[in-house]
């Protein structure tokens, strides 16, 4: 197995990533902003000599820059059955905060969980939201196999979207309307602390308040601190923001209760069991209510 190429279970070494296919630096397709920076997608890779020739071959190696693995259910699940997810029986035991629900999946990757979500919780509508375009690629075509395969209504309001969730410009908040009832953020405050800095992931949830209409859930799945350090020398820009971190997830909760955020309660879901994916990925879940 390529070492460098997994995602991070908080106790695996390296990994990589892409900026390529990354929206412009802010939120929809629909905002201009300026151009994010080039990607480095070609690292310092291993040097074939070539037995005959001794030439040079360089190979490309593909970098994950905002964890936006090709192959991250691969990992994180059971690697026979990647669309197994542990979290999804934890997800059922509150299917009433989603069924009939508007949901939102901000960092959904290829839309495994999302679609599962999706078939066993029923929630009204879903949009699953990515960085990167050839995820949600993946994701419209996972979302047009299961409705050929289960022909569920289930799955006949779900859409996938290429954004950055991550506002280039704070003031575009003021432009945010209630319109979700739940919005799922797995996985995926470390990868937007990482590319944005605190100021990044505050604005995400900022932005996540503001889009849930009263009494609304936030569902909140923190990567710890300790796992940001295996992924700090990815890029000079994310090694940057990473030794400028200050606001660590051990701070959020206090951060989403308190006045610059707003909810009004938190409740701490049983950390996901069983199945056969890494250990490394059960972690705790948060539900914050508006
Ligand atoms: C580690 S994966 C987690 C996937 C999924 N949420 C889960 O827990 O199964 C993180 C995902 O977040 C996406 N992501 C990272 N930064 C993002 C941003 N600023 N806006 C939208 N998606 C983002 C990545 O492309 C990647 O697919």
């Amino acid at each position: 197995m390529d070492q460098t190429n997994q995602p991070d279970c908080g106790e695996q070494l390296d990994e990589a990533g892409s900026r390529e296919n990354v929206p412009q630096n802010g939120t929809s397709e629909t905002v201009k902003c300026p151009e994010p920076q080039k990607p480095e997608v070609t690292r310092d890779l291993k040097r074939l000599a070539g037995p005959l020739t001794g030439q040079t071959v360089k190979r490309k190696k593909k970098l994950f820059l905002y964890g936006n693995y090709d192959r991250y259910y691969g990992y994180r699940n059971n690697r026979e059955a990647p669309k197994e997810d542990v979290r999804l029986p934890v997800f059922m035991e509150q299917r009433a905060f989603i069924e009939g629900k508007r949901m939102l999946d901000i960092g959904c990757n290829n839309g495994s969980l999302t679609l599962l979500i999706a078939e066993h919780c029923r929630p009204a509508s879903v949009v699953g939201i990515d960085i990167d375009r050839n995820l949600i690629g993946a994701a419209r075509n996972n979302l047009a196999v299961r409705q050929k395969a289960c022909d569920s209504e289930a799955l006949q309001n779900v859409q996938f979207r290429h954004i950055n969730y991550v506002y280039a410009d704070e003031e575009l908040l003021e432009c945010e309307k209630p319109q979700y009832d739940v919005i799922f953020c797995l996985s995926v405050t470390k990868w937007i602390q990482l590319n944005f800095g605190d100021a990044g992931v505050k604005l995400a949830f900022r932005r996540a308040y503001r889009q849930l209409h009263p009494g609304g859930r936030f569902v909140l799945e923190p990567q710890p601190w300790d796992s940001y350090k295996h992924r700090k020398k990815l890029s000079p820009e994310i090694l940057a923001n990473f030794r400028a971190i200050q606001f660590r997830p051990d701070a959020f909760r206090e951060y989403l209760l308190g006045d610059e955020v707003g909810f009004r309660e938190v409740m701490e879901l049983k950390i996901p069991s069983g199945g056969a994916g890494s250990k490394g990925f059960r972690r705790p879940i948060y539900v914050f209510q508006k």
